[in-house]
């Protein structure tokens, strides 16, 4: 099952109907139920548990259960390819957690921030996916909610021209119910195309790779912010993220956004493009 976004949010539909009363809502051990059971849950949101343990350990354990433990086994209820899923929604979940050290300044030649892989349909009927960038061209992902992003998306319409000759694909995802209705209204407007068919898989997704060393966000539901910008590079690594709630200023100044896309495209940097399964 590849890491994109259908396969992260079926996950996580799943994951929310059965694990949670366990694992908690993001997966830290502190469901209703955690005190109650006889062996402590492990916080999935760390890096051992998705470094040390394979996919097909996930897959096993999720199907049959753990013995002795109070992990129960799914087979029965759920399909294998909904298990796959929910060891997709694990891994994004720990994933978006290491995304966590993302700021809207790049390290240069460090890429190691795995991002989900999507699929999607243009306004203009066009479709493409994220693989189909590598190699050639670092995309400005927006991730936008609507009238809350309004003034960024007029910005990033006057600064396109500038944008689009430092070689960047920008690419508009709604995050919310209106964006999304409006969203071939919007995108008429603009010289950048909108998502109109997966945006809301990639949106809820991306929406995992919220959060930064100064808002860990792991309390209860946790919280979308209404606007997220990602910057992923030529070999598919996401490299820069900026959050205007919790970031500020950032690349509101639409010279720090260039600044950084002229990094990444000075960058020669070989390193394999991420792999399309979790590891
Ligand atoms: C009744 C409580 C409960 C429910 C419900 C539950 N789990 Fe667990 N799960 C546990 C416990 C307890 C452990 C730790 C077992 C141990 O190592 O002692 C665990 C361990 C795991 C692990 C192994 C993590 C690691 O690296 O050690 C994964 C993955 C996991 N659960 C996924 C799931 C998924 C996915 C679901 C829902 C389909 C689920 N669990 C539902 C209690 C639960």
């Amino acid at each position: 099952m590849p890491f994109d976004v259908i396969s992260i949010t079926n996950g996580a539909a799943l994951f929310n109907q059965h694990c949670v009363e366990c694992h908690g809502y993001q997966g830290m051990g502190n469901g209703i139920k955690s005190r109650t059971l006889s062996t402590k849950l492990p916080d999935l949101l760390i890096e051992p548990h998705t470094t040390e343990h394979t996919p097909g350990d996930f897959y096993n354990w999720i199907s049959y259960g753990m013995v002795n433990t109070d992990m129960p086994g799914y087979a029965e209820k759920i399909s294998e390819e909904d298990r796959w899923d929910l060891v997709n929604y694990v891994h994004a979940l720990s994933r978006g957690y290491q995304a966590r050290i993302l700021t809207p300044e790049i390290i240069p030649n460090k890429a190691y921030v795995k991002p989900p892989f999507f699929s999607y349909t243009e306004n203009n009927s066009n479709s493409g996916s994220l693989q189909d960038f590598r190699g050639h061209k670092a995309v400005l992902l927006v991730i936008f909610s609507w009238p809350q992003s309004q003034d960024r998306i007029e910005q990033l319409k006057q600064a396109y021209d500038r944008l689009s000759e430092q070689n960047i694909a920008v690419l508009a995802v709604p995050a919310n119910e209106l964006a999304a209705t409006e969203v071939t209204q919007i995108a008429a407007e603009l010289p950048f195309p909108a998502v109109t068919q997966g945006a809301s898989e990639i949106a809820a997704s991306y929406a995992l790779s919220r959060r930064t060393l100064t808002h860990p966000d792991i309390i209860g539901k946790g919280k979308n912010p209404d606007h997220m910008e990602f910057l992923i590079d030529r070999n598919g690594y996401m490299r820069a993220r900026w959050i205007p709630s919790i970031d500020q200023t950032g690349w509101s100044d639409i010279d720090k956004l260039y600044q950084q896309i002229n990094l990444l495209n000075r960058e020669n940097m070989k390193v394999p493009y991420p792999e399309d399964f979790v590891r």
